[in-house]
């Protein structure tokens, strides 16, 4: 029985999985740490890396956790995906609240994201193979106004100029690192107009790239919902031949398939003939077929793999949703692993 990490191989594909450091040393889970390192080549962070877990305490970094995941690649001989250097989630309080209430001002924002960027792309310097260096700086179609544009603390607070800034220290401090801008609904083109964020994308890494700022891929999220109309495996590559004809390396670095717990599905169900599930399957499929044919994409990353531990659940609860991944809540590989394997 080959695994996914054997199959990838093949094609000169990583595949990653995000992975919750506190799950990997629970020795209670030991299915968990086992089918991280045998199916995958790539690891995420799903958390350890982000400001509020790295500097929760202005001055003071916790690299104990995100260590940990780092040390579990070397033993098991994966790459690891950085994730994530700026974003306006999970920021720690001291600097969102500074900069509320004035006392951290717009001069020393910026010092503060550039020492930040520059301790830790230098402390995990040589063990990074790809950093998301900006992660979601575009708004959404359903945000006001609803043409795409910058959005979120950072655009608010330093203006436009923070993207190249952030690539460039990212690049002072690790020459080698590949330094990844990652959004989410960037799968497709829709029709290239004011509201279509993948294009609003293409043209922002596009007019980066030309200024000569040191980008050398985008990220593609794929966070998936079988509620949604799909889109094809043509569909997908034409994105990601897109960025790949600017000189881009492609990568998709969060995919999951999601469904409403309606129509008869229920958690835990892994049944193959539930509609839900091989809507899921089929999801995870057009993305990976994407991605096998076009020459720069890099790697396939699933965030999280398995029911038990995802996201979705406690991230979609009006309606609830879930049954996300590519293993039941028992590991149990659902048809999603079946297809993805087929695929590969
Ligand atoms: C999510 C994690 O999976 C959750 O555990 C956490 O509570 C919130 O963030 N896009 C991203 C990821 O870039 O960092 C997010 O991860 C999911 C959406």
């Amino acid at each position: 029985e080959q695994s996914l990490r054997a199959l990838a191989a093949r094609h000169g594909l990583a595949i990653g999985t995000a992975v919750d450091v506190d799950v990997l040393r629970d020795a209670s889970d030991p299915q968990y740490r086992a089918l991280a390192a045998s199916q995958f080549s790539s690891v995420t962070a799903e958390n350890a890396m982000k400001w509020e877990s790295l500097e929760p305490t202005r001055g003071t970094y916790n690299w104990g956790p995100a260590d940990e995941l780092i040390d579990f690649a070397r033993k098991n001989k994966q790459q690891v995906r950085g994730h994530v250097l700026v974003w306006q989630n999970q920021l720690p309080t001291w600097l969102t609240q500074g900069v509320g209430d004035g006392t951290i001002s717009k001069a020393q924002l910026r010092d503060i994201l550039r020492d930040h960027i520059t301790a830790v792309v230098k402390h995990f310097k040589g063990k990074i193979s790809q950093w998301d260096v900006v992660n979601e700086a575009a708004s959404d179609p359903w945000d006001t106004p609803s043409s795409i544009h910058l959005k979120g603390f950072w655009a608010q607070h330093l203006g436009p100029g923070y993207l190249a800034d952030a690539f460039r220290w990212a690049r002072a401090a690790d020459p080698n690192a590949l330094l990844f801008y990652n959004d989410y609904n960037i799968e497709a083109f829709g029709d290239r107009g004011a509201s279509d964020k993948t294009w609003y994308v293409y043209n922002m890494v596009r007019q980066l790239r030309a200024s000569g700022v040191p980008i050398d891929g985008v990220g593609s999220q794929g966070h998936l919902g079988t509620q949604y109309g799909n889109f094809d495996a043509f569909q997908a590559l034409e994105v990601l031949d897109a960025f790949s004809d600017l000189g881009l390396a492609t990568a998709f670095t969060e995919v999951d398939a999601r469904s409403q717990m309606t129509d008869g599905v229920r958690a835990g169900d892994s049944n193959e003939i539930n509609p839900r599930l091989q809507a899921s399957a089929s999801n995870y499929s057009v993305l990976l077929q994407a991605c096998l044919a076009n020459r720069h994409c890099l790697s396939y990353t699933v965030w999280g793999f398995t029911d038990r531990h995802s996201w979705v659940p406690g991230w979609f609860t009006d309606p609830p949703e879930g049954l996300a991944t590519l293993y039941d809540e028992s590991y149990r590989p659902k048809r999603a692993y079946n297809t993805v394997k087929a695929d590969l």
